[in-house]
């Protein structure tokens, strides 16, 4: 029996040349890596193809690693090799890397998309070195590189935001990119254990990046900031000119100081650009309570948004987790094999602006030496180095928490260092996000 389909459809779009008989076109996919995302990527493959596009099927066709013999969680794929040039000679309709490597994936995605092969990829630090570069050269071979999985990787927001012009103008945002950061802040401030504990668990889910350093000192999170600049316009933001400060050493008497102020501590980051600047932080921050950032618990991330022709627009969902970036990166497998959209839009040439560290208010948590000062005695060290100090907390243990007035970086770090050696109080700095409707 003949079937009709209109010849602009997305289906005879995906037969492209390679139509079968029965209808159905085998996607032939590489993967280059099958670690944590790899496998559920190639775990996943039966199902995407029962649940995606009636003309669709995928095949894991072959997989580039390091390390052959180390037992895999998935199906085994047709091919498995550890050398790069002998994956490359396989024959693939799309490629998916998710190695977590800027070398050698950014030489074989050159390749591969040189060939004109697609390729999907959830490496946020190779996009956001490499995005552009890569980007220019899918569009010049009429390929298609995407990446929905490397920001939010359990939400379909990178490809929304591309696709609408008015709405990606954004101006200001404030978002959690980091589901490892958030996962241990979120356990510490449920008491369910230490910090190494709760990397551990974190570890153990398929959260964390496969070096947790990047996750812990906000690297992960500045690759992120990165290429969400590119897609709202707002040029490269080179990852050296960022404000950024990890979640190390944050404790779980540090969120209930948080707590004991109507706040939660959460890894942030906060961007804004302005006519002259861009002004932007990465750093645990004290959050009002009631902003939708401080609900999103576990390895939740969520973006908070405003523009030129939108405000108060929040995108929240998963931000971690093997299974659920293979069901995006598939999404995005069927979508790069099924339209010619290009993904996010391509590159615009935008000059450069000075990347600035904003001033903020700031939480303090001081831990003294011996007996534990007054209030008001804490409250003249902060003084005492022109700090405008806005209140303290009751001690717990040997700390007090100081809520302080808005100051840049430099000055608190030198008030503190000075603190630190006038009067042996160690100091841990966080940011305030101050909001017009969730103030602190
Ligand atoms: N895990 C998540 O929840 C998540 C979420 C969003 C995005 N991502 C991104 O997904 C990527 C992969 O993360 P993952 O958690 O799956 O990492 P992973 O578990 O460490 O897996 C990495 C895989 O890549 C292979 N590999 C690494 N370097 C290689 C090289 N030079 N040559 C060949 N193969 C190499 C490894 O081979 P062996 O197995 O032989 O060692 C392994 O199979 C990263 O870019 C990460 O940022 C992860």
């Amino acid at each position: 029996m003949a079937v009709l389909v209109a010849a602009d459809s997305p289906v005879i779009r995906a037969l492209g040349s390679t139509h079968h008989a029965s209808g159905v076109r085998t996607i032939r996919l590489g993967l280059v890596g099958l670690g944590q995302v790899g496998q559920a990527v190639a775990r996943l493959v039966p199902a995407a193809s029962r649940h995606t596009d009636t003309y669709l099927r995928f095949r894991v066709a072959g997989a580039l690693v390091r390390d052959v013999t180390r037992a895999r969680r998935c199906p085994t794929p047709a091919r498995l090799t550890t050398n790069p040039a002998a994956f490359l000679r396989g024959t693939y309709d799309l490629v998916i890397e998710a190695s977590g490597t800027v070398e050698p994936a950014r030489t074989m995605i050159r390749r591969l998309l040189g060939r004109g092969v697609p390729v999907v990829t959830a490496n946020k630090a190779l996009v956001a070195a490499h995005g552009e570069e890569l980007l220019a050269l899918a569009a010049l071979r009429g390929t298609t590189l995407r990446y929905e999985a490397s920001a939010l990787a359990g939400v379909p927001f990178l490809g929304t935001l591309a696709a609408r012009p008015l709405v990606s103008r954004v101006q200001r945002f404030a978002a959690i990119l980091n589901g490892t950061s958030n996962f241990i802040l979120s356990s510490l401030n449920a008491g369910r254990g230490s910090f190494d504990e709760a990397l551990a668990a974190s570890q153990a889910r398929g959260f964390t990046e496969p070096d947790p350093s990047r996750d812990l000192d906000g690297v992960d999170t500045v690759d992120k900031l990165s290429l969400l600049a590119s897609l709202f316009g707002w040029g490269h933001i080179p990852a050296h000119a960022v404000d950024v400060d990890g979640i190390r050493g944050i404790t779980a008497e540090d969120l209930s100081a948080a707590r004991s102020l109507g706040g939660t501590i959460k890894p942030l980051v906060w961007a804004e650009r302005t006519a002259t600047d861009i002004r932007v932080w990465v750093a645990p921050t004290l959050v009002p309570g009631t902003h939708p950032l401080a609900t999103l618990s576990g390895a939740l991330n969520g973006i908070h948004l405003s523009g030129r022709f939108v405000s108060d627009l929040f995108f929240s969902g998963p931000g971690a987790g093997p299974d659920v970036t293979a069901a995006t990166i598939l999404d995005d497998a069927v979508e790069a094999v099924t339209t010619v959209q290009r993904f996010p839009c391509a590159p615009r040439s935008v000059p450069m602006v000075p990347v600035v560290s904003p001033e903020t208010g700031w939480f303090v948590r001081a831990r003294f030496p011996g007996l534990v000062p007054d209030a008001s005695a804490t409250a003249q060290i902060f003084a005492g180095q022109h700090l405008r100090v806005r209140s303290v907390t009751s001690p717990a243990g040997d700390a007090r928490w100081v809520r302080l007035e808005t100051a840049s970086r430099r000055t608190i770090d030198a008030a503190l260092a000075a603190v630190a050696h006038t009067h042996r109080v160690q100091c841990r700095a966080f940011r305030v996000m101050e909001h017009e409707e969730h103030g602190l």
